[in-house]
């Protein structure tokens, strides 16, 4: 047997709203970039999904690329992984019409995350919003994925996925899609970048973000007006949060001894947070230098960024209509005669 027949099958799905933060980066995607080797992975844009929200097809278009082109500066390599768009592969909507049958009102009306948007937007609840997870189900069982690499947001939506997954096996009883489980990534893996503003993680609404690819003048400008204090004023005295906050982004970006040395200054009282500010911004910068320079060269070489998706959408076609039509015969509508 290959290699690649026993590997574990991921899928994830990542929503095109562009801009991919430090927090994204360290929370997320570098463990994306990490699982390319030991598993099967299908990472997709689920562009379909963001038409719950109706974007313009220029904001639409320009998203789709932006993201393509981000995950491609990180390191997600489409010779290890496959890499597609959502809309490329018609066989999942197909797959999510026959899970629709099968998906009850009152389950979607209960979703978390559909009385969340309802509320927020009581104007669009549209039938997308209310079978997102259907969707989303569709995505994930149509490549019979083991895992699925997804914050706690996504949980219940998961849970939704084997819900239907299961209800399909029982259904026409046959084990076909396994049951797709929440990949969590070791502690040590998963590191919780905190924001520029004193307190919490980074975030995009948070507005403390700082963008992969952000120029040098912005990143030294928005770093510079974090959030700091007066100053300790005791040896070795507990840092509070928005110092912790910095010390943690050093960590992050700076090398060891860098850390050390600001950690001696603090503790002896004599830090200067305009120098620390500085140095941890030219650490920043030095890090997402070399990304922002591919994400710009990715992003203005369309020949490229076509052959990528095209390719992707290929070898995620492939995958998913196999298993559609085991599916379809399993319904009955493959053709007897
Ligand atoms: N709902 C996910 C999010 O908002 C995106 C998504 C769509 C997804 N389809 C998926 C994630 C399949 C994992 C697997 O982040």
């Amino acid at each position: 047997m290959s290699e690649k027949k026993i590997k574990k099958i991921v899928v994830s799905g990542i929503r095109p709203t562009g801009n991919l933060h430090l927090g994204n980066y360290f929370g997320a995607v570098r463990s994306f970039v990490k699982m390319q080797d030991d598993y099967n992975c299908y990472f997709f844009i689920a562009d379909i999904h963001s038409l719950t929200t109706h974007p313009t097809p220029m904001n639409l278009q320009a998203s789709v690329k932006q993201v393509l082109a981000e995950y491609l500066a990180c390191g997600i390599d489409p010779e290890r992984a496959t890499i597609f768009i959502q809309s490329d592969v018609p066989e999942v909507v197909e797959l999510y019409v026959f899970l629709n049958m099968n998906a009850y009102l009152g389950e979607l009306e209960r979703t978390t995350s559909f009385k969340e948007k309802a509320r927020q937007n009581p104007d669009n609840v549209n039938a997308g919003l209310l079978t997102y997870p259907v969707l989303m189900a569709a995505d994930i069982i149509i490549h019979k994925a083991n895992f699925v690499p997804v914050g706690k947001d996504q949980e219940q939506n998961l849970e939704m996925a084997r819900k239907f997954a299961t209800r399909f096996n029982h259904m026409y009883n046959h084990r076909l899609f396994p049951l797709p489980k929440p990949f969590t990534f070791d502690g040590k893996d998963m590191i919780k970048v905190p924001g520029l503003d004193g307190s919490g993680k980074m975030g995009k609404s948070e507005g403390n973000g700082i963008f992969l690819y952000e120029d040098p003048a912005d990143i030294r400008k928005k770093v510079m007006r974090a959030v700091t204090d007066s100053g300790p004023t005791q040896l070795n005295q507990v840092k509070p949060e928005p110092i912790r906050n910095l010390f943690t982004l050093m960590q992050i970006v700076s090398a060891p001894e860098v850390v050390e040395f600001y950690e001696e200054k603090y503790n002896t009282c004599q830090i200067r947070y305009g120098d620390m500010k500085k140095q941890l911004a030219e650490d920043i910068i030095a890090f997402t230098m070399p990304i922002r320079n591919r994400i710009f060269e990715i992003r203005n070489n369309e020949v490229y960024l076509a052959r990528i998706a095209k390719e992707g959408a290929e070898k995620a076609r492939a995958s998913a209509a196999k298993t559609l039509a085991e599916v379809k015969e399993l319904i009955g509508l493959k053709r007897l005669f």
